[in-house]
């Protein structure tokens, strides 16, 4: 059938059509009515509906979008005249509805918790002059590993440790191997930054990371890292554990006590561990350390002249501390009942 004649045989139906309705006078002609255009088995839509079929594949989208407007045009002309007849039948007003029932309130979507924690970190660090960047959630080793000073052999590097994706698609010309990979940590954006920056440089950056861990209280295979970098001239381990202390304290509420341990990451030296002090216990958020003068020379920069802190937090580990969370499962299980609460 060509497009014109379909055409044609729509816009008599619909002219048709609308005298039936109009001529309805009671629910029974208006019910043979609605059965003659709108019925399911035999209806006039329905055969129109078949002609489609027929209809040349160039033709089909002009053709389809005038059958909508058809259908939906009948249809208000249907329920415009079950209006007019008041009713009446099965498909008139329900005789058990009670309008003075009070309403079903609708449920009024809230945002997530972590995404209000990540919200509330970037407001804290934002008034310590902390800038929010972001970076890719895939990445190239180059970002994830070299730059961050992690050698070919380094066991961070594992297969059984990294998400490495199958389809090698290099995103970047500094990409290394031609592999790519979900960031295993925030880690990628401090060379983001400061391949694109000079200093003085004062960013965090909050954001996914995955790794594949089996999913239990304490461990998810995506979740949040806070990541901060500070460089510019002098800036020394003291400038580190304050900011992390007015952090803490800001965040968790009071005066948190802060910890560091000694500890090693490839793209800091020293290395630390940072504890805080929560009702008496020391809990571990997180890692952070001196800037590794061969980070800077991976990204231009001259250690001689610049010096720098980074530090990596658990977001969930701060949002489940602050309200008694004790599953890291629960943020992501998508049950409301849970979400609600926050
Ligand atoms: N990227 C480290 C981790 O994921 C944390 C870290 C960040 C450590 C910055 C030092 C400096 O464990």
């Amino acid at each position: 059938m060509s497009l014109e004649s379909f055409l044609t045989t729509l816009d008599q139906l619909e002219r048709e059509s609308l005298v039936a309705f109009d001529a309805a006078d009671d629910a029974d002609s208006l019910e043979e009515v609605r059965v003659r255009y709108l019925g399911a088995k035999k209806g006039a839509l329905k055969d129109v509906q078949k002609q489609m079929g027929s209809i040349d594949p160039s033709d089909r989208k002009a053709a389809g979008m005038r059958l909508n407007e058809f259908k939906s045009k009948i249809q208000s002309v249907f329920e415009a005249s079950q209006d007019r007849l008041g009713g009446g039948g099965e498909a008139g007003v329900d005789p058990t509805f009670d309008p003075s029932l009070p309403g079903i309130r609708p449920n009024l979507g809230h945002i997530h918790p972590i995404t209000q924690t990540v919200n509330h970190l970037m407001e804290i660090m934002g008034r310590m002059g902390f800038e929010a960047a972001e970076g890719p959630e895939v990445e190239d080793p180059w970002h994830n590993f070299v730059a961050l000073n992690i050698p070919e052999d380094h066991p961070a590097r594992d297969p059984l440790d990294n998400f490495y994706l199958a389809t090698a698609s290099a995103n970047s010309d500094r990409s290394v191997e031609g592999e790519q990979l979900l960031r295993s940590q925030t880690s990628t954006v401090q060379i983001r930054v400061m391949e694109n920056r000079k200093p003085p440089i004062r960013v965090i950056s909050l954001g996914r990371v995955y790794r594949p861990d089996d999913p239990d209280a304490t461990h998810f295979p995506m979740f949040h890292q806070m990541e901060g970098l500070y460089v510019d001239e002098h800036v020394t381990m003291a400038n580190l554990k304050t900011v992390l202390r007015v952090f803490a304290t800001n965040y968790l509420g009071g005066d948190v006590q802060i910890r560091f341990r000694p500890s090693f990451f490839p793209f800091t030296e020293p290395s630390v561990e940072v504890d805080f002090l929560w009702n008496g216990n020391w809990i571990e958020f997180g890692g952070a350390g001196m800037v590794d003068p061969a980070v800077f020379e991976a990204v231009g920069y001259d250690p001689e002249k610049v010096s720098g802190f980074a530090f990596g937090l658990g977001v969930e580990r701060l949002c489940m501390r602050r309200h008694g969370i004790t599953d890291i499962r629960d943020l992501y299980s998508g049950d409301l009942r849970f979400l609600r609460q926050f």
